[in-house]
C-alpha cells in the first residue's frame, strides 16, 4: 500500500474544545490563507470535551455581583495548593470572561436569568458563582457551536477517526505526523510547519473513571516518545462525584445547585473536613473526605461490583431546578440505575477525572524542548494534554473548559506569524523514510505472533492504577504498581493483535492506545514517588503536610531508554505567598 501523503501549513491534533479553537483562531488570524487540517482519532463530534457537563468558569458581571479577576485568580491558585505557575492564572482569568462571550457570539445556548444575563452556579473552591453553563450538558454546546464553526471554513480539513502513532521532529522542529487512517487502515503522512497537540488527558490509564475510553493521553504518549518533557504528570484529579458502577460523571454542579454528601449515617460529613466550603470544597479535598468516610466504615458497599460509596443526596432540591438545570444527571440515573434523584440518594465514589499534569509548555503554550531552555519549533499543547500549568496539583472544576479555550486561541492566533516566518522544512526525505518505519513498525505489530491478549494488559493496568495510585497513595504501593506497569510494558513487546483487517481494525488501534497507556502510567508513579510531600491532589500516607521548603517545584520528566529522568523547576509566584489551605 503506497502511503498517502499531505501537505499543511498547520496540523492540529484532536478535535475537542483546545483542537477546534486553535484551529478556528488560527484561520481567522490568518484570513482564511493558512491551509489546516484536523487530524482527530474519533469523530469530531465524539471528542470528549462533549461531556463535559458543569460549566465554564470567567469573571462577567463584576458590577452586579462584585466577582474579580484577581479573586478568580486567587481561588485558582489557592485552589492548585500554590503550584500553579501565577504568571498563566492571570492569564486565564484575564481572557476567560471574553471566552464566553464568544461562545455567545457564535450560539451556544447559555441558561440566562429574567434580565437577558448569562447565569453563573457556584463551583468548588470558587468564592462566588462564576460557572456559566447550558444546563448539565455544557461541553456538548460548546462543541456543537464550534464545529459548526469549522465546517464553514475552506481552509479546513478535517480527517476523522485518523489514529496518530508518531510525532516527527527534525532538527528539533516540528516536521510532521503519522497516522493511520482507520476506516481502511491506510498510512497516512502529514506534514507540515506548525502543529497544535490537542488529544486530551489519560484518565484511562484507571478502570474506574468518568472519562471515555478514548482519554488515552495519545499526544502526550507521542510527544513523549519524540523526547519532549511532560510536566507534573503526578497530579491526576479524582472527581468525587462519579456514580457507581459505571463511573459515569455526576457533575458538581449537582452540589452547586445545594446537593448534599451524606454517609450510612446519613450525616454531611462535609463539616468534618471543610466546615465553610461544605460540598463545595475543591475536588482533592472532597475526594479525601469521600475516602475517609468509606475507609472507616460509614459507606455503603454496591454488592455486584464490590465498590464502596457514599451517597450525593438531591431529593430535597426544588424538582423545577433539578429538571432545568440537572437533566441530563437525572436521566442518567434512571437510564443507569433505575434511581429518580427526585426521589432517592445516589451512589457516588471518587474517580479518576482530569489529568493536570502534562506537555511542558510556556505561558503561550509552546511545547518546550527541555525543562527550562527552549522550545521545540512549530509546536504547541493545549486543552488537558498541555501543562501551562494553570491547574497545579488541584484543579478547580470549570476553569479546564476556560483553559481550553483560551489557550486555543493564544495559540492558534500566533501560529499563522510562525508559520510565514520560518523557511520550508528541507528534510523531506528524511521524513519521508522515517513515516516508512512507523508504518514497518505498526505492520510488525500487527504480524507478529505474539502470546500476550493487550486487552489483559489494559484491564491489569487500570485495576492496578485503581487500587494502588488512588486518592491516598503510600511509598510501597507506588513500589508495588510500577513494578506492574513494568511488567506489563515488557509483556507488551509480546503482544497480538487477533483482527488483521483492514476495515475499522479498532484491535489494532487499541493495543496502540495500551503501548501509550503504559508510558504514562510509569510516568505518573515515577513522579509520585518521587515528591515525598501532600499537595493538592497527591496524597502520600507518609507525608500527611504540603512541604513548600522542599517541594515547590514542577516535575520535568523525560524519556530515557531505561525509564523515567526527573528534573524540578520552579513555580512562578506573581502576587500570592504559598498559605496553609483551609475551607
Ligand atoms: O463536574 C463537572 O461538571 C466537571 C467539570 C469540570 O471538570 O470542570
Amino acid at each position: 500500500m503506497v502511503m498517502e501523503v499531505f501537505d499543511y501549513d498547520l496540523i492540529v491534533l484532536g478535535s475537542g474544545l483546545g483542537g477546534l479553537t486553535s484551529a478556528i483562531h488560527a484561520s481567522l488570524a490568518s484570513k482564511g490563507k493558512l491551509k489546516i487540517a484536523i487530524v482527530t482519532k474519533l469523530h469530531a463530534m465524539r471528542s470528549h470535551s462533549v461531556s463535559a457537563e458543569g460549566g465554564i468558569s470567567g469573571v462577567l458581571y463584576p458590577e452586579s455581583n462584585k466577582d474579580t479577576k484577581e479573586l478568580h485568580a486567587y481561588d485558582t491558585v489557592k485552589g492548585s495548593d500554590y503550584l500553579a505557575d501565577q504568571d498563566a492564572v492571570e492569564q486565564l482569568v484575564e481572557m476567560a470572561p471574553g471566552e464566553i462571550r464568544f461562545y455567545d457570539h457564535i450560539g451556544v445556548a447559555w441558561n440566562r436569568d429574567d434580565s437577558g444575563h448569562i447565569q453563573q452556579r457556584p463551583f468548588g473552591g470558587m468564592s462566588i458563582p462564576r460557572t456559566a453553563f447550558a444546563a448539565d450538558k455544557t461541553g456538548f454546546f460548546m462543541m456543537r457551536a464550534l464545529y459548526d464553526e469549522v465546517t464553514g471554513f475552506e481552509n479546513i480539513d478535517v480527517f476523522h477517526e485518523h489514529f496518530a502513532t508518531r510525532l516527527f521532529l527534525d532538527g528539533g522542529r516540528f516536521s510532521g505526523i503519522f497516522a493511520i487512517d482507520l476506516a481502511t487502515r491506510n498510512s497516512r503522512l502529514f506534514r507540515g510547519k506548525a502543529c497544535v497537540i490537542a488529544t486530551g488527558g489519560f484518565s484511562r490509564t484507571y478502570g474506574f473513571t468518568t472519562t471515555a475510553h478514548s482519554s488515552t493521553g495519545d499526544g502526550i504518549a507521542l510527544a513523549y516518545r519524540a523526547g519532549l518533557p511532560l510536566k507534573d504528570m503526578e497530579f491526576v484529579q479524582f472527581h468525587p462525584t462519579a456514580l457507581v458502577p459505571s463511573g459515569i460523571l455526576i457533575t458538581e454542579a449537582a452540589r452547586g445547585e445545594g446537593g448534599y454528601l451524606r454517609n450510612n449515617k446519613n450525616e454531611r460529613f462535609m463539616e468534618k473536613y471543610a466546615k465553610s466550603k461544605m460540598e463545595l470544597a475543591p475536588r482533592d479535598i472532597v475526594s479525601r473526605a469521600i475516602v475517609t468516610e468509606i475507609r472507616e466504615g460509614r459507606g455503603f458497599v454496591h454488592e455486584e461490583s464490590g465498590l464502596r460509596y457514599v451517597h450525593l443526596d438531591l431529593t430535597h432540591l426544588d424538582s423545577k431546578l433539578l429538571d432545568e438545570r440537572l437533566p441530563m444527571i437525572r436521566e442518567i440515573a434512571i437510564k443507569m440505575l433505575n434511581i429518580d434523584p427526585h426521589k432517592e440518594p445516589l451512589p457516588i465514589r471518587p474517580a479518576a477525572h482530569f489529568t493536570m499534569g502534562g506537555i511542558h509548555t510556556n505561558i503561550n503554550g509552546q511545547v518546550m524542548a527541555s525543562a527550562e531552555g527552549g522550545i521545540a519549533g512549530g509546536l504547541w499543547a493545549v486543552g488537558e494534554c498541555g501543562c501551562v500549568s494553570v491547574h497545579g496539583s488541584n484543579r478547580l472544576g470549570s476553569n479546564s473548559l476556560s483553559q481550553c479555550s483560551v489557550w486555543g486561541r493564544i495559540a492558534g492566533t500566533s501560529i499563522p506569524d510562525y508559520v510565514s516566518a520560518v523557511p520550508e522544512m528541507t528534510g523531506r526525505k528524511t521524513l519521508d523514510e522515517m513515516a516508512e518505519q512507523e508504518e514497518s513498525r505498526i505492520n510488525d505489530i500487527l504480524e507478529r505472533k505474539g502470546t500476550v491478549n493487550p486487552y489483559e494488559l489494559q484491564s491489569r493496568l487500570q485495576s492496578t492504577m485503581d487500587e494502588l495510585v488512588y486518592v491516598y497513595r503510600r511509598t510501597d504501593s507506588l513500589q508495588k504498581a510500577l513494578a506492574t506497569v513494568k511488567e506489563l510494558q515488557r509483556k507488551y513487546s509480546d503482544i497480538y493483535v487477533s483482527d488483521k483487517g483492514r476495515v475499522f481494525n479498532t484491535n489494532l488501534r487499541d493495543a496502540l492506545q495500551v503501548e501509550n497507556l503504559l508510558d504514562l502510567a510509569e510516568v505518573v508513579i515515577e513522579g509520585a514517588l518521587r515528591r515525598k510531600e501532600s499537595r493538592g491532589a497527591h496524597a502520600m500516607e507518609e507525608y500527611p503536610e504540603r512541604d513548600d521548603a522542599n517541594w515547590l517545584k514542577h516535575t520535568i520528566a523525560f524519556k530515557e531508554d531505561d525509564g523515567v529522568k526527573i528534573e524540578y523547576i520552579p513555580v512562578k509566584i506573581t502576587r500570592w505567598k504559598p498559605e496553609k489551605r483551609v475551607y
